[in-house]
């Protein structure tokens, strides 16, 4: 939110620059100057709305993509075909934990013979209708990881995690981690951002109370040996090959990782 005034302000500095150097050309140069410059401006404005149409028409990508605010949990949502590949019928009822839990809940909820929960970590104050309405039912809810998940034991074969411990001090992925691996049956799915993926912005740091901290692969490694979550192999392998055979490359890292038993 803070962000507007000071981008429009800065706008306005802009203009009132520009402003000033045409005057200054204007007030020493003859004036076939001046009117050979509004003639350039009058193509350049051409140009820009000729290339900003374009552009508008052909990009269908996400433009949080293009701005470098990526989310993990859009790409859970992109890998779905993936995950039913590699996960099978462990896919039929999934708990997914993370931001925006609605849409990916909502998006689960379509495909067949498929239940789906979602805890969202964070308040959802501007949660659209149908978001209000899965809360409302109890699929989806909202609660602190921080804390452990009011679920039993092995309550969902899968558990999917995206974007939510990125957010979490070693000290809380102790506890919140073990907690997935806790009520999970057959597997957690961690989505998490590459490092150097996203820079930390002062609205997020508002709405987590923290930047998100993006861990190397090796950091998650050494992570998973010290808390003893072990590397879901053959989900893993299915998973590489099902990527493979439809060209996915996730632009998330992501681990597999097994339910303690
Ligand atoms: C997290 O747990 C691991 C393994 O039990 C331990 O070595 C590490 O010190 C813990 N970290 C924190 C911050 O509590």
């Amino acid at each position: 939110m803070s962000r507007r005034p000071v981008n429009s302000s800065r706008r306005y500095g802009d203009a009132g620059g520009g402003a000033a150097l045409f005057s200054y050309s204007k007030s020493r140069s003859p004036p076939f100057i001046s009117i050979l410059l509004i003639v350039l401006g009058a193509l350049l404005i051409v140009a820009y709305f000729h290339s900003g149409s374009g552009r508008s028409g052909g990009i269908k990508e996400p433009v949080t993509r293009v701005e470098g605010d990526f989310s993990c949990t859009f790409e859970v949502q992109r890998t779905i075909p993936i995950l039913k590949k590699a996960y099978g019928d462990s896919m039929h009822k999934v708990l997914h934990v993370g931001p925006d839990t609605c849409s990916v809940v909502s998006n689960l909820l379509k495909e067949e013979e498929t239940e789906a929960w979602g805890v969202e970590p964070y308040d959802i104050e501007d949660a659209d209708t149908n978001c209000k309405g899965l809360v409302h039912n109890g699929i989806v809810r909202v609660s602190d990881i921080k804390f452990p998940l009011p679920y039993r034991p092995k309550s969902f074969p899968l558990v999917i995690v995206s974007d939510a411990l990125d957010y979490l001090s070693p000290r809380y992925l102790n506890k919140t981690l073990p907690d997935f691996a806790r009520v999970s049956a057959d597997g957690v799915v961690v989505f998490t951002g590459f490092p150097g993926q996203r820079k930390a912005k002062a609205a997020e740091v508002s709405k987590y109370g923290r930047a998100a901290k993006l861990r190397s692969s090796s950091w998650w490694a050494r992570y998973f040996v010290q808390t003893s979550l072990e590397e879901n192999e053959v989900a893993s392998k299915k998973f590489s090959q099902a990527a493979e055979k439809n060209s996915y490359k996730p632009s998330c890292q992501i681990f597999h990782l097994r339910s303690y038993h």
